[in-house]
């Protein structure tokens, strides 16, 4: 990456600079440039009408007049309207050329003659010529007539000199070209100074960012002293470190979490063992040991299955075979499945209403399975779990309800975190608080999302919802 001198060229603040210098150069030209054309017009004007004004006056002069003798005579009359301008050269000339009268000696050169305006034009700036001399010139060639007739005509011919106009407009020039350069340097520079000044809270903001490791996602961004532009991006920059902490204590709490649970069924598994090695025993005895081993086996086994569905879920990598599933069947299944150890309680699952999604079967009957083996298990006896199918405008929703101890408003946000139990401890008979974390996944695969409504020993409902692309094909 380019440098100069500490400054990158795709920072923000070369390119606010650069911006601001480019625009201070066009304001700065643009202004000079028309300042310059200004005098330039008002000095040539000035000039002009001097000129202009001259000719007037010769004209009327020569109307004083009745031969072209008088001016050779008496040349005074002429010669006084230039006295005192040394700038001005003057000629008067007969009809052939000839010279009557001149300041200096000078001979107007023939172009001037060519291009002479008759008596009857008025000089004006339109008339005036730049003859090539030896200095650089603005003159006018006019006729003009004797006394009252319009036969004797006399060429009057002056000459302004406007080296000291021009020589006025090049140290001009020089001075706005040198004023043009130290103000953009100057412009450029403040500029620069005040984008940097500007931009400290974003540098700020990026060291406390780079600051910020896994180790210290606690630390925020200071958006009450953030200017307004960057508190929304501050705030949304907190936000996000807000996610990402909570993710970050959930996946640290879910290492440890899987630690402690497959340290206590091993931890039996090695002591059970332990305990039959330690003396020789009878086969029934073994046998025994065995089974229950494998009971230990088989809901580690199913522990292992679930969190490595889990894994792949959160990855996407669960690969979904939606097909059309007609609810009412399913759900039906399932309670029939179940009602054989809800006969145990008493309890009776009731099922209503009907309705098609597109879904994938097997997930399907997983997450319905584990919301009805959780009504049951927390059902009193001799009571309903009712299982309903729901259809919406945009969804169609299964609600689970029982009744039962409810989960209080300090669990009910945690109840799908993985092995999340709102009873602690670790039951034989309780399972491993991964069955809502699976409903959970199993919605967020289809594009749903599951919800849960309960009331401390009364009523609690788990709901799925489906989202439905085409209403019209549900039903
Ligand atoms: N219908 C319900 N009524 C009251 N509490 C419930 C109900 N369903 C779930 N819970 C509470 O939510 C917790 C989490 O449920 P989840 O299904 O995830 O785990 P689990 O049933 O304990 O174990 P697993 O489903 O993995 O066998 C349960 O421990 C239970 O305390
Ligand atoms: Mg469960």
């Amino acid at each position: 990456m380019l440098l100069i001198s500490g400054l990158k060229l795709n920072s923000l603040t070369f390119r606010i600079s650069f911006l601001f210098a480019i625009t201070a150069i066009i304001l700065l030209a643009g202004t000079g440039t028309f300042l310059y054309k200004f005098l330039e017009q008002e000095l040539m004007k000035r000039d002009h009408e001097e000129l202009i004004g001259k000719v007037d006056l010769f004209r009327h002069q020569l109307t004083k007049i009745n031969s072209i003798g008088q001016i050779v005579t008496a040349p005074g009359l002429f010669r006084d309207v230039i006295i005192g301008h040394p700038h001005l050269r003057l000629a008067l000339l007969d009809e052939q050329g000839n010279t009557l009268m001149s300041s200096s000696d000078w001979k107007p050169p023939a172009e001037l003659l060519a291009n002479s305006i008759s008596i009857d034009t008025e000089p004006s700036r339109a008339t005036m010529l730049m003859p090539t001399l030896d200095q650089p010139y603005h003159a006018i060639a006019a006729w003009g007539a004797l006394g009252d007739s319009r036969v004797n005509r006399v060429l009057i011919v002056l000459a302004l000199n406007v080296d000291e106009a021009q020589s006025l407009l090049v140290r001009y020039k020089r001075t706005l070209l040198t004023t043009l350069f130290f103000s953009v340097i100057a412009a450029t520079t403040l500029a620069f100074i005040i984008v940097r000044r500007g931009l400290r809270p974003l540098r700020i903001m990026a060291e406390t960012a780079s600051d910020i490791s896994a180790s210290h996602l606690q630390k925020r961004l200071g958006v009450a002293d953030a200017p307004e532009e960057l508190r929304e991006l501050a705030g949304a920059f907190n936000a996000m470190l807000g996610r990402l902490y909570n993710s970050f204590a959930r996946l640290s709490d879910f290492s440890s979490d899987i630690a402690h649970e497959l340290r206590t069924p091993i931890n039996n598994l090695m002591g059970q063992t332990q305990v039959i090695l330690s003396r020789t025993r009878n086969a029934e005895e073994y046998r025994t040991v065995l089974e229950s081993n494998l009971d230990e086996y088989e809901r580690l086994a199913r522990m292992i299955r679930e969190m490595l569905f889990l894994a792949k879920a959160d990855n996407a990598q669960e690969p979904l075979h939606a097909e059309p599933v007609d609810l009412k069947t399913e759900l039906d299944k399932i309670s029939e499945f179940y009602q054989m150890a809800a006969d145990e309680n008493d309890i009776k699952i009731i099922t209503s209403g009907s309705g098609s999604i597109t879904a994938d079967r097997i997930l399907l009957q997983r997450a319905v399975g584990n919301l009805v083996s959780n009504a049951v298990h927390h059902s009193p006896p001799n009571s309903e779990v009712h299982a309903d199918i729901i259809l919406n405008v945009t969804s169609v929703e299964l609600r689970v309800s029982n009744q039962g101890p409810g989960i209080s408003t300090e669990h009910i946000d945690r109840v799908f975190d993985r092995f999340y139990r709102i009873n602690s401890k670790r039951q034989s008979d309780s399972g491993a608080g991964l069955g809502l974390a699976l409903v959970k996944s199993i919605m967020q695969l289809h594009g749903g999302h599951v919800s849960v409504e309960s009331e401390i020993n009364k009523i609690t409902t788990f709901t799925l919802h489906f989202p439905i692309a085409d209403p019209a094909v549900v039903r």
